[in-house]
């Protein structure tokens, strides 16, 4: 936590200072151009003050060095910030492919937090320090926004559908976790802390606790046997549905043809809207799960069917 006052939050993830740097390259050069705009005016206003009622000035003929360097100089700074910009932009939501994934939900006005192993929290993310963390993210309601200063990074959790977010926290302590799309009557209350801890804490801290008895993905094989799944979806291509081993990660051919990743989207998607897109050589016979399911279930089957995929 800051300990004394300053006009930006701690720089506590591996980007933040990057983000900072062209924060203020930006408002530098903007600096620049208006001090320099500003006492152009001046500077001109009181050279070329006239200076009496029937003085007429010289015609100007324009300058083409001066029209080319007013054009050609801005052009560079401005692809200069737009490289910067989308070089940090790539940075920031391209995740590295070895990722610790943890599983967040936003929801009027909470955020639910599930840890691979099973563990759960709410309103705090605990997260160890020096590793790449993705965060698979979802809305039970409305849109909301994952935010948290000290990282420099922000995504939208969108209802229907996935979106991911990744950061390496460089700093221990607690940062402030803020939700930054407005969501209704308690908006402003839908906020968090992240724990950033050494590893060791973490696993700890993991394992610590009660009531966690199984993992998302034991969790997960629990709800696929409880809702029926297995009874089409068999481990071998005999069932009424493909198999789900070894599918995920991968492409997948439909019956229209057309070919489709089998990802985190693809599955929440053929699950609560099973007609959407079918798989070869099957028929359209799986009853949606819209509505039946949550999304805490939904992303524990994702889970189950994840580890199938690796499972190969
Ligand atoms: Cu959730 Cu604002």
């Amino acid at each position: 936590m800051p300990t004394e006052f300053s006009f930006l939050p701690d720089l506590a993830s591996t980007f933040a200072w990057q983000v900072d740097a062209l924060y203020i390259l930006m408002v530098v050069l903007t600096i620049i151009f208006t001090g320099g705009v500003f006492a152009a005016i001046a500077y001109l206003a009181i050279k070329y003050k006239r200076r009496s009622d029937d003085e007429r000035p010289a015609p100007i003929l324009g300058s083409i060095p001066l029209e080319l360097a007013w054009s050609i100089i801005p052009l560079f700074m401005a692809m200069g910030v737009y490289f910067l910009g989308a070089d940090l932009y790539f940075r920031l939501y391209r995740a590295p492919a070895e990722t610790l994934d943890i599983y967040v939900i936003g929801k009027q006005w909470m955020w639910k937090v599930q840890h691979a192993e099973g563990k759960r929290e709410i309103n705090e993310l605990h997260v160890p320090i020096g590793q790449p963390i993705k965060l698979i993210m979802s809305s039970e309601d409305v849109i909301h926004s994952f935010y948290v200063p000290a990282f420099r990074t922000k995504k939208d959790v969108v209802p229907g559908r996935y979106t991911t977010i990744w950061f390496e926290a460089s700093q221990l302590g607690e940062f402030h976790l803020f939700c930054a799309e407005y969501c209704g009557t308690e908006h402003s209350t839908m906020i968090g802390k992240v724990i950033v801890m050494e590893p060791v804490d973490y696993q700890n801290w993991l394992s610590g606790g009660s009531g966690q008895s199984e993992t998302m993905v034991q969790a997960g094989e629990r709800q696929f046997g409880q809702l029926g799944c297995e009874t089409c979806h068999k481990e071998t291509s005999s069932g009424r549905g493909p198999s789900l081993v070894g599918v995920f990660g991968k492409p997948v051919v439909l019956e229209n043809g057309s070919e489709v990743m089998v990802d985190e989207d693809y599955v929440r998607e053929s699950i609560l809207n099973p007609q959407a897109k079918i798989v070869e050589g099957y028929k359209p016979i799986m009853p949606t799960f819209q509505g039946q399911i949550s999304e805490e279930t939904l992303l524990q089957i994702l889970t189950y069917i994840q580890s199938l995929g690796a499972a190969e």
